[in-house]
């Protein structure tokens, strides 16, 4: 399964912080936000990227991810001149799809929670239609929102509604089988003019081919599109990650980890980080992870 990070948009709800770099590439706490759903594509047990950003903001992007191989992954750029929608992510990548089956991470969407590395491997093992996840929130009708019936299967979705009729939100994380690119070249702009990633996620649904999976309380999901989520988020990465003593989103770590990367080339990777603590933290692991 091939990987799309969309990381464009204009950014106009963090204004002015973002008028001098993309959204994407803003701090969450100690990291590029772009690492965030990187590595949660990472945990899936994709290694094929591509990442769709502004022709403003590709060279930021190449500085921060360069091509991947320093991770054991291969990272791929491409550019969406203006903002026309999330499903057209798609339309852009269909060359490097080539018709596979695909995820798509929204670039400011962030997970956390133990058990996350199975759920998205079986989602990328699907092979036949979609898998979306989906997250309880206090403000549904920010999101795409999910209704279900008694037996919790999905009766429909509806972007950002006024009466939601449930708070499950549509987290921006999506796995698609081979058919997705074909879809979207039919769906027409929505109002707004943009091509919705919910029309996509209801076809699916109409077709009866639409997975769902409930990241329950247990399991931490932000997305930063406004000052104070952004805050929050990097509170939370700060406060586990000061507890714990462990890194999250580290692709350092996955790549090691998944085997990607031997210890060498971690601890080489480690030494190329001289005082810091994330270098530290790479040192560490080269040296003591089993
Ligand atoms: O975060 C989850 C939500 O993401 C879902 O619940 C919604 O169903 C989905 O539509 C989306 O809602 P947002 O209001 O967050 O969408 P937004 O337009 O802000 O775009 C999300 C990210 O994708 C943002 O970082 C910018 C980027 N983007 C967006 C569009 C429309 C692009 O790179 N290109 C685009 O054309």
């Amino acid at each position: 399964m091939k990987g799309i990070i969309l990381a464009g948009g204009a950014g106009t709800r963090l204004h002015p912080l973002t008028r001098g770099l993309s959204k994407q590439l803003l701090p969450v706490y100690d990291k590029p936000m772009i690492y965030y759903p990187l590595t949660t594509l990472m945990l899936a047990g994709i290694s094929e990227f591509l990442v769709v950003t502004t022709p403003d903001d590709l060279a930021g992007f190449q500085r921060v991810l360069g091509d991947g191989s320093a991770w054991g992954i291969s990272i791929r750029f491409a550019v969406q001149p203006r903002p026309e929608g999330i499903a057209q992510a798609f339309l852009i990548g269909e060359d490097f799809i080539g018709g596979e089956p695909c995820a798509l991470c929204l670039g400011d969407n962030i997970f956390f929670g133990g058990g996350l590395g199975g759920l998205l491997q079986q989602a990328a093992n699907l092979d036949k239609g979609a898998n979306i996840f989906v997250h309880e929130v206090g403000a549904p009708e920010r999101y795409g929102v999910l209704e279900m019936d008694a037996q919790g299967l999905p009766l429909s979705i509806v972007e950002k509604p006024k009466t939601p009729r449930s708070h499950w939100a549509v987290t921006g994380l999506y796995f698609y089988d081979s058919d997705v690119v074909e879809m979207v070249r039919d769906l027409a702009p929505s109002p707004r003019g943009e091509l919705e990633i919910t029309d996509v996620n209801s076809l699916y649904l109409r077709r009866g081919d639409l997975k769902v999976t409930r990241l329950g309380r247990g399991f931490g999901w932000f997305d930063t599109g406004t000052h104070d989520s952004l805050m929050e988020a990097s509170e939370f990465v700060r406060t586990i990650q000061k507890r714990q003593g462990l890194q999250i989103a580290c692709p350092e770590e996955i790549a090691f980890r998944q085997g990607l990367i031997t210890r060498d080339q971690l601890a080489a990777l480690a030494a190329a980080m001289p005082g810091n603590d994330y270098g530290a933290y790479l040192a560490r692991l080269a040296k003591e992870a089993p």
